[in-house]
């Protein structure tokens, strides 16, 4: 098997039994939201939009929700001990829990996806306050990541029944993140194909990318990953899972530190990646190091470019060509202690793949993080 792009994705509405409008928001279950909301506000430029806790009347859990352009993240620490979200954070650490579709009917999402196989997170559950409805339903996806769907056409609010408008007198600038581009989940040995089959049965995806472990490897370690897109490619999920190598893969390592699957990247587009990772690097986020070898020859690969190749090498970012454009990406190092969730900033110009070009480059530069920590 070797690489494989499929024609460019033809939405189908009269046939999609699940049509997504695209990333309603990205729920991450945290140690401390207070502190986590004020580290992606300062180091990534988000904005402060809504606030639920018991002041809210939410008595057990708080979350905050910040927003860049269409960008959405909910960050929600559970107030005691014994329960699903402390559970969460104290087998798995910081990550991501929600990973939310906005729907136009979220009753039929339920159903569609439940009566296919999707197993049951949450039933259908109208959520009301004076500025309208929003109806929520859930199913479960890999590891403990869950999908829930968002009908919010007939709400006006701030961002959900439940919560208020957190206003705040620090407002960092933003950096130029305008929405979700996909989410990359780490599945376990031999568990990519049933998690393909489950977005093509249960969701309605299907796979436009194929990566073996000759595509995905170094000297060292091996992965293997299919890209699932839904119908009008608005959301994308790419699978990855480990594959033999001479020593330990970064999706064993991640699943190690995980305690199980989980999503492994959130990729976030900007319309100017050197401005973006410019900001972000000034303001403490740190990326994986490429080294200057790269440059020498990722011309001779990928052509022409409308970019100076000099601030892309100071800053890291790499490139690659597909047959309709080209793309211009980097990685950022794990976003908590555990080698777990990164972000990847991405900005295409054309290009609809993944960064195959890159995956040497970039997985040799993950296993120099790995071995450093003693993982490899
Ligand atoms: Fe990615």
């Amino acid at each position: 098997m070797s690489t494989l792009l499929a024609t460019a994705i033809q939405p189908n509405s009269q046939t999609d039994f699940l049509p997504l409008q695209g990333t309603d928001y990205v729920e991450f279950y945290v140690g401390n939201a207070k502190q986590a909301a004020h580290f992606y506000k300062t180091a990534f430029g988000f904005q402060s939009l809504a606030y639920a806790g018991p002041e809210t009347g939410m008595k057990d859990k708080v979350s905050y929700v910040i927003r860049q352009n269409k960008l959405t993240f909910v960050l929600t620490t559970p107030l005691r001990i014994n329960n699903p979200i402390a559970d969460h954070i104290y087998k798995h650490g910081d990550g991501v829990k929600v990973l939310a579709l906005r729907v136009d009917d979220a009753r039929s999402a339920f159903e569609e996806t439940t009566k296919r196989g999707g197993k049951a997170y949450l039933e259908p559950t109208v959520l009301n306050d004076e500025q309208g409805d929003v109806v929520l339903s859930g199913i479960h996806t890999y590891g403990d990541t869950v999908h829930v769907f968002v009908e919010r056409k007939n709400y006006n609010g701030i961002f959900m029944p439940g919560f208020r408008e957190w206003k705040s007198n620090y407002n960092p600038t933003s950096t130029g993140l305008l929405y979700v581009d996909h989410c990359v989940g780490n599945v376990g040995w031999n568990q990519m194909n049933p998690w393909v089959k489950f977005y093509e049965e249960v969701m309605g995806f299907r796979n436009i990318l194929s990566f073996d472990d000759k595509d995905i490897s170094t000297e060292y370690s091996a992965l293997m990953s299919k890209v699932m897109s839904n119908g009008n490619g608005y959301v994308k999920f790419p699978i990855n899972e480990p594959a033999e190598g001479k020593k330990k893969s970064q999706v064993e390592e991640y699943l190690d530190f995980y305690n199980g699957e989980g999503c492994q990247h959130v990729a976030i587009a900007t319309n100017d990646i050197v401005s973006t990772v410019t900001q972000l690097q000034e303001r403490g986020v740190e990326f994986l190091n490429i080294p200057p070898s790269y440059y020498e020859t990722v011309l001779e690969r990928v052509g022409k470019i409308d970019e100076d190749l000099e601030p892309l090498q100071r800053l890291g970012i790499l490139i690659d060509r597909d047959d309709q454009g080209y793309l211009l990406q980097i990685f950022s190092k794990p976003l908590e202690d555990r080698p777990t969730l990164f972000f990847e900033i991405i900005q295409r110009k054309g290009a609809q793949s993944f960064g195959k070009g890159n995956f040497k480059a970039l997985f040799e530069a993950l296993e120099r993080e790995q071995d450093a920590r003693g993982n490899l």
